[in-house]
């Protein structure tokens, strides 16, 4: 890339050629469909509509962030509720992969319903250089189905623009600098979010669960890394398992379900490494998760694996 100024302005000029109508811009709080959400507005202005889709498998405070994130950059976001959607779409589905397809499809069928609405015919993305490998055009990562690069359909009415495909996620971000876009602060969360998270069938009282457990560990190790006992991992969350558990809720035996804790550190997720917190952190995050979800979740454990063997999330 040249200096951030020469790509901006070579960015809202292809803008307005790939675009010669209206376009609907995929936002997902992320820097890069950010970066990307404000190029189209700049270029396109009333032409250019931003949607965040609130999946209803977000985390906890997600949907705040991300309003927050967009006000302060001058961004006119649009937040869509389609959790309904999204939960029906996974109904009595346990296969990671069919997983990524139901959100996926769910996503782009919501995508051509909002173009439709709107008269758009294009859907701009914030797909950047690593989402894919350099030669041949193929998903890099084929362990998993990424959902968020190559997911709409041949016969898609919608065209598919991608301002930022050459970019490396250093180059996107001198962009945002340049743009006034403040760093989201955020560690990386997949495009599914936290379907892939409970582990078997996604159902809105598991992923209510899996959302508690995970803002617990959040806050838990934001806190360590504020008093300074702890760098900043990589990834830090709780993975909800298919697994029954007898525990004990006042005099009564109960049934709850299982939460795995997961913390890695990493450099560009291909590879990572199981970090250990300090015990008491640990011990701190365990008995919240069991104090908060008494009766729904009976026990904590925490995951060692690195990566490989393992991946980094669990599904
Ligand atoms: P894995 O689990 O493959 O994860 O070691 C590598 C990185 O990718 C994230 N991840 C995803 N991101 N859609 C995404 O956008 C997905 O389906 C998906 N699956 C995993 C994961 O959180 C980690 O940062």
């Amino acid at each position: 890339m040249k200096d951030p100024k020469g790509f901006v302005a070579e960015a809202l000029v292809g803008l307005g050629r790939d675009v010669p109508g209206r376009t609907i811009v995929a936002a997902s709080g992320g820097i890069d469909s950010t970066v990307a959400a404000l190029l189209a507005q700049e270029a396109l202005g009333e032409r250019s509509r931003a949607l965040f889709v609130d999946t209803g498998l977000l985390r906890a405070g997600e949907v705040d962030r991300v309003r927050a994130l967009a006000a302060g950059c001058g961004l006119r976001l649009e937040v869509v509720p389609a959790a309904t959607r999204f939960l029906g779409a996974l109904e009595g589905v346990s296969d990671p992969e069919e997983k990524r397809r139901r959100i996926g499809g769910a996503f782009i069928r919501l995508f051509e319903e909002e173009a439709g609405r709107f008269g758009a015919d294009r859907l701009v993305q914030g797909t950047i250089a690593p989402d894919w490998i350099e030669s041949g055009g193929q998903l890099r990562d084929t362990i998993k189905t990424h959902h968020n690069v190559g997911g709409v359909p041949k016969d898609s009415r919608l065209r598919i623009v991608e301002p930022l495909r050459d970019l490396y996620k250093d180059e996107v971000r001198a962009l945002a600098a340049y743009l006034g876009i403040p760093e989201p602060g955020r560690q990386p969360f997949p495009g599914p979010g936290l379907a892939v998270r409970v582990v078997g069938e996604v159902t809105a009282a598991r992923v209510a669960t899996a959302q508690r457990a995970n803002a617990i560990v959040e806050e838990e190790v934001d806190r360590g890394i504020a008093a300074g006992a702890i760098r900043r991992p990589w990834q830090y969350f709780a993975v909800l398992l298919p697994v029954r558990s007898v525990g004990v809720l006042g005099d009564n035996r109960v049934h709850g379900e299982v939460v795995s804790v997961r913390v890695v550190d990493s450099i560009d997720a291909m590879t990572a490494t199981s970090v250990v917190l300090p015990p008491e952190l640990a011990r701190t995050i365990s008995e919240r998760i069991t104090r908060e979800l008494a009766g729904t979740v009976t026990r904590v454990l925490y995951d060692l694996t690195d990566k490989p063997p393992a991946t980094i999330e669990w599904e």
